[in-house]
């Protein structure tokens, strides 16, 4: 040895060094003693939530690894299993995705209806099935919690006034014309069969950019890259959700899927930035009474009355807030207003007999066509299923509780088919929507727009533009059934039909043709 190698030797056995060895193998032991309790915390945690939930029926597992995962798919199959478990468990039932997350499946407003009108401090969303969203959507309404949701909530409810929205039936109306006016030309040149989501799609677009930015762009006739990069935002998050790797956003923002997200986010956020800030500072420089002077005989839209609202304090939305507000409509106005009036067009080409009395007034108070525009929803809820997560233990009326810390699946297309609530569910009887008729339903049987503080804000626009979109279409064309072309359901973000949902149009005469505008160059 050297003098140096003899030296560290003799260093070992000093006492700095035994004290310094000592307290890392105590430190190292109080980390395994720490992760020893918290792992028995966790366990004693699941087992005594185990326990708690063993009050809920459980269907059997596949196996105690996956435990139900992969047993009800996006398919129509899947739809068809969701019915048999409602008809098997009619309330509620227990289901695990893997051997740890269980999730409870409500189908029965008795289930549904404590969860849904529960605060929203309590009953928070889940966010399990909307985080993708949140790169596009930001803070918006749909994704937002706690008091900026609370505020929101309460500037934006005024802008869905009945009186707000009697001018956008107009813009309804355009846009309906202009997607006649383009079947016309397209059933003249042989095309008699159309995929309804793809025309209705384009049509609700082409009206919410007009009503929540004054904006044409003539969408429908031409490509618009605004357009284009909602669509394609859409079915992105859809796919993203299939590929479980691709949950991992480091991973994800590695793929060209997740450049052509980012790259479509881009697009949709510098025009809505734009929009809002320009009418920002016309605002600014004009001053709120010159500046709502200017409005008088135009149409006030969203980014105007966002702009003027104000919270309790006088406070306003800053120009962030009001472009992730924006672009939330533009999300969840198109696609699913879009989804009620496809499923309605093909549900009607069922039935021939009530599309011909759709022209006829029913004997109440309601038109005919809107009981079949709720019959539709009913039978095919463009939202399908929502979620919350209970943060306080959550009563039901029969005694049983939803433990705290777990979510909720509230499946609305379940409860519309509970044959516990309705007879027949699988029939389409309008009938049912007669005001006579539905008087002692449970409130919460029929929930397309869910319920409770958290229900969708824009129920007033969707039901308006739907009926608009209906009577004129039923006016001028009859639909029907494109028998090449079957329909199977499929529950994606919204519920869609696999391979589009082809109809064939039948134009009702000439006399309609003439009331259509000419294309646009
Ligand atoms: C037939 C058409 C529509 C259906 C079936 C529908 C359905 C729903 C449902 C079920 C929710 C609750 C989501 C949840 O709890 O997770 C919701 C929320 C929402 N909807 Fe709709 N919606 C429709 C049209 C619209 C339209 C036209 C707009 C706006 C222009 C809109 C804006 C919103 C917003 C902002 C929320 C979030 C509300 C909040 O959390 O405070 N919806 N919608």
């Amino acid at each position: 040895f050297s003098r140096s190698d003899s030296s560290l030797l003799s260093m070992e056995r000093t006492p700095v060094h035994a004290y310094t060895i000592s307290a890392l193998l105590l430190a190292l032991l109080a980390l395994l003693f720490h992760t020893l309790l918290q792992l028995g915390n966790s366990w004693h945690r699941y087992y005594v939530n185990c326990q708690r939930l063993r009050c809920f029926p459980e269907p059997p597992r596949r196996n105690w690894l996956l435990g139900h995962l992969g047993m009800v798919g996006n398919t129509e199959e899947g739809m068809q299993f969701v019915d048999e478990l409602v008809g098997r468990y009619g309330h509620s039932c227990l289901w695990w995705f893997g051997p740890w997350l269980p999730i409870l499946r409500l189908f029965h407003p008795e289930a549904v209806k404590p969860v849904l009108l529960e605060s929203a401090a309590i009953a928070p969303k889940d966010y399990t099935f909307y985080g993708f969203l949140k790169p596009w959507l930001g803070d918006g309404l749909l994704l937002s919690n706690g008091a900026k949701w609370v505020r929101h909530r309460r500037m934006l409810t005024p802008a869905f006034h009945f009186d707000i929205l009697k001018p956008y039936v107009k813009i309804f109306n355009q846009s309906t014309d202009i997607m006649h006016a383009k079947w016309l030309r397209l059933v003249a040149s042989g095309s008699t069969s159309l995929d309804m989501f793809e025309q209705v799609s384009l049509m609700t677009l082409d009206s919410l950019q007009k009503c929540v930015f004054s904006y044409n762009s003539n969408c429908q006739e031409t490509s618009s890259d605004y357009i284009a990069a909602i669509l394609e935002l859409s079915s992105l998050v859809v796919r993203r959700q299939h590929r479980l790797l691709l949950h991992w956003d480091f991973l994800y923002h590695l793929t060209p899927d997740g450049w052509r997200f980012q790259r479509a986010c881009n697009t949709v956020h510098r025009f809505t930035a734009d929009v809002v800030q320009r009418r920002h500072q016309a605002l600014n420089r004009l001053g709120r009474e010159a500046w709502l002077k200017s409005k008088q005989g135009k149409t006030v839209d969203f980014i105007d009355i966002l702009l003027l609202a104000k919270d309790e304090d006088g406070q306003d939305l800053s120009e962030e807030d009001i472009a992730a507000e924006a672009d939330t409509f533009m999300f969840e106005g198109h696609d699913t207003t879009a989804s009620g009036l496809s499923w309605v067009l093909y549900n009607l080409a069922c039935h021939p007999e009530y599309q011909k009395r759709c022209h006829g007034f029913s004997n109440c108070s309601m038109p005919f066509s809107t009981m079949c525009i709720k019959e539709s929803l009913r039978l095919h809820p463009p939202v399908t299923a929502v979620s919350r997560r209970c943060t306080e233990d959550i009563k039901l009326p029969d005694g049983r509780v939803l433990p705290k810390g777990n979510i909720c699946l509230i499946s609305i297309y379940g409860t519309h088919h509970n044959p516990a609530v309705w007879p027949e569910p699988q029939v389409s009887l309008v009938t049912l929507f007669n005001p006579l008729n539905s008087k002692n339903k449970p409130p919460l049987a029929f929930m397309p727009f869910s319920a409770g503080p958290r229900n969708c804000i824009g129920q007033n626009f969707a039901m308006a533009e739907m009926k608009v979109v209906l009577a004129l279409t039923l006016l001028r064309f009859t639909v029907r059934l494109d028998e090449s072309r079957p329909v199977r359901r499929k529950p994606e973000l919204i519920l869609r039909s696999e391979n589009g949902l082809w109809l064939h149009l039948e134009p009702l005469g000439p006399s309609c043709e003439s009331r259509l505008p000419a294309p646009r160059s």
